[in-house]
């Protein structure tokens, strides 16, 4: 058992599609580089894709361990968890669906709880929608993650939350701009202006995986190909890892 409890960091946006799943896999295959044990908690949980995206095969997920615990059927954390790697393990989201809406909550604060002394950090992926998954997730997470396109609506959307955090006062967020699914045509300026708050980090246009597919048909992590270690996004993720452990 470890000493020091996990770091925990979640990914999330303020619409679809902002490539909050693919960076999630990114950032994990890199703490795994830098030998730091690593679970990816998958709360997306009405469509959480990571089990499938890595081609691995999870016999149990959030919805049975949260199940278990609720029936006093749970033994231990590892019946949930499965390997990825050596260093990646995986929390999946439901299988079916349609049980998502059945999870009470407050089983991710045991959830994590359980994991807090097994890893060196856990990483958590979401959807865009604010409930109460998505509320105590923030409320546990050392830092999280805002994961915008260059467009208007989430630059609209985002200026929303960075009211409601400047309201709540609290600063553990981070934003990013992903210009590699998106390439909109707002200068930084622009979204300094519309946001009246700094882009804290930027995954740049030259990003764009064209060979995307490819990863996700052999169950591989982009950041792990040694031919992706030289581009500005990798070095991106790896600057926004070194801050986020110091
Ligand atoms: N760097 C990239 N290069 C090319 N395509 C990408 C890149 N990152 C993500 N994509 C593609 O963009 C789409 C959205 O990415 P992803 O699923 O990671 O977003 P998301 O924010 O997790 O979406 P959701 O809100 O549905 O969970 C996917 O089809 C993905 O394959
Ligand atoms: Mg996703």
């Amino acid at each position: 058992m470890k000493n020091e409890k996990a770091k925990i960091i979640t990914i999330t946006s303020v619409k679809g599609g902002t490539g909050k799943t693919e960076t999630i896999l990114n950032i994990a295959g890199l703490l795994s580089q830098r030998n730091l044990k690593t679970i990816i908690v998958d709360l997306d949980l009405h469509s959480g894709v990571i089990a499938p995206i890595l081609n691995v095969k999870a016999d149990a997920d959030f919805y049975d361990l949260a199940n278990d615990i609720s029936n006093n059927h749970f033994n231990q954390i590892e019946d949930y968890i499965v390997k990825y790697n050596d260093n990646i393990d995986i929390l999946a989201s439901p299988k079916d669906p349609r049980m998502a809406y059945k999870i009470d909550p407050k089983y991710i604060t045991v959830a994590l709880g359980r994991l807090n002394y097994k890893y060196d950090v856990i990483l958590i992926d979401t959807n865009h929608i604010i409930d109460g998954v998505n509320l105590i997730t923030f409320d546990s997470s050392d830092e999280i993650i805002y994961l915008i396109t260059n467009d208007l609506m989430d630059f609209r959307n985002m200026k929303n939350m960075i009211n409601i955090y400047e309201d709540m006062e609290r600063t553990n967020y981070k934003i990013v701009l992903n210009e590699s699914i998106n390439q909109g045509g707002f200068s930084d300026f622009d979204i300094r202006t519309i946001l009246n708050h700094k882009i804290d980090y930027t995954l740049p246009k030259s990003f764009h995986l064209h060979g995307i597919q490819k990863y996700v048909e052999n169950g591989e992590i982009p950041s792990l190909d040694k031919s992706l270690s030289k581009e500005k996004g990798i070095e991106v993720l790896n600057h926004l890892i070194d801050d986020f452990l110091k």
